[in-house]
């Protein structure tokens, strides 16, 4: 049969178009398809307890739009140790907030992202510049951040270029800040705000962790202050892509219980976007870890694991709307018999942390 190079052309143009049209892409690249979602977006607070976020209508008026998880639990305390888990599976023997580097021969959820060829981007409102590795700066901290405190990130001037600045909209100082107590903000930062832009054009990478600054997620402030950024960043950002919550899983968390070693370490939990219709607006409860959200991208993507947290049974159940699609089978520990999550043991960071006073490494 004869095909003229005119048709190769529009067979070629038309076999491109299509694909182009079903998967959005970052950085040029592609994601695979996954089970269960296309795309997951955590957005993490701080340091709140469940009954009072509950309370708050910025967090309580989104329940509505997704599913309640009233049986999700943080790692440990303080900060840091529960980042890091989220990005290796593992506390490492992290007790505190220090500034610490893990060596860059421990396997993260990174590495297994990109083994896949699918692409990640931390973002961190407030941070000075891309792949910033200090400590702090103004209202951002290093030890909020779960990518950077791992050397095989850190050290890589290729990752570093994934860690990049969210909404710095915030200069100056409201009603509620003199009410708090809040001096305006001196630090200046020039960096864009790289989550807006990326959920504009729909650029976006397959697996995105969006850190909101030391106000805005409870850290300095309180959980009604949180709320209320939330509500506006939802509306203002969230919904500013009409597609961005349709084909998102967006997982709204806490880092940790604010009750420390009084209580269980329960963090109001919400999975919003692209989760099944007939499920909003209701309670799930599943127990879940952060090591939880791990295990369901892992089987999302096929990814692998780490060998950690992310697949011992009782920490790593995945979300449950999505346990077929993920071939997995959850354990039930219903919430009474849930453990307190306050775990404080030894490992290979123990006594390797030290304290930065100067901005770059
Ligand atoms: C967190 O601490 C508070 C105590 O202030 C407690 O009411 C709450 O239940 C704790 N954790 C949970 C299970 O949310
Ligand atoms: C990983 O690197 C650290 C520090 O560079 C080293 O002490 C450790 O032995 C290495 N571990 C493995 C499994 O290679
Ligand atoms: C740095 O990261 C890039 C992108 O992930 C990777 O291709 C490269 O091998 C890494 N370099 C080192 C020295 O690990
Ligand atoms: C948060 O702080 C503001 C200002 O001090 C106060 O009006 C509000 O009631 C507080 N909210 C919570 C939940 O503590
Ligand atoms: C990604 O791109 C495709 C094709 O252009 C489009 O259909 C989809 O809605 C986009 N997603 C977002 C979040 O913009
Ligand atoms: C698995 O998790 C449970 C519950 O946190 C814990 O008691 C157990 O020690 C963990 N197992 C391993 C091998 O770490
Ligand atoms: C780091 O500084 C804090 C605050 O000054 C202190 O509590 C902590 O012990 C220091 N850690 C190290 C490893 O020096």
């Amino acid at each position: 049969m004869y095909i003229s190079y005119s048709s190769i052309l529009t067979l070629t143009l038309l076999a491109f178009t299509v694909s182009a049209k079903k998967d959005n892409h970052s950085n040029g690249k592609h994601n695979p398809k996954g089970r269960a979602f296309q795309r997951i977006l955590q957005v993490w607070f701080e340091n709140q307890d469940f009954a009072d976020v509950s309370a708050v209508p910025g967090f309580n008026d989104l329940v509505k739009e997704g599913i309640l998880l009233d049986n999700f639990n943080a790692i440990t305390h303080p900060s840091e140790p529960n980042y890091v888990a989220a990005g290796g599976g593992s506390n490492f023997g992290i007790t505190n907030d220090d500034y610490y580097n893990i060596p860059a021969n421990v396997s993260t959820i990174y590495d297994l992202l990109e083994n896949k060829g699918l692409t990640w981007k931390v973002y961190q409102e407030d941070i000075p510049s891309v792949g910033y590795t200090g400590y702090k700066a103004g209202q951002y901290v290093r030890k909020h951040n779960p990518a950077i405190i791992f050397d095989s990130v850190g050290l890589n001037a290729t990752r570093l270029q994934n860690i990049v600045g969210g909404n710095t909209n915030r200069a100056t100082q409201t009603e509620q800040h003199k009410e708090m107590n809040i001096k305006p903000y001196a630090h200046h930062i020039n960096l864009d705000d790289q989550f807006q832009k990326d959920v504009t054009s729909g650029d976006l990478p397959a697996w995105m962790f969006y850190t909101p600054n030391m106000l805005n997620d409870g850290h300095d402030t309180n959980a009604s202050y949180a709320g209320n950024w939330l509500a506006s960043f939802y509306e203002k950002t969230l919904k500013s892509n009409p597609n961005f919550l349709k084909e998102t899983l967006v997982l709204i968390t806490f880092d940790e219980n604010h009750s420390k070693t009084t209580a269980r370490n329960r963090v109001w939990s919400l999975l919003l976007g692209a989760v099944p219709k007939k499920l909003k607006g209701t309670t799930d409860s599943t127990f879940y870890t952060h090591y939880s959200t791990l295990n369901s991208v892992e089987r999302n993507w096929d990814l692998g694991n780490l060998g950690r947290g992310d697949t011992n049974k009782t920490e790593s159940n995945v979300f449950k709307f999505a346990e077929k699609a993920l071939h997995y089978k959850n354990v039930d520990i219903s919430i009474a018999d849930a453990p307190w999550n306050l775990e404080f043991l030894p490992g290979m960071m123990t006594g390797k942390s030290y304290n930065q006073t100067h901005a770059a490494v």
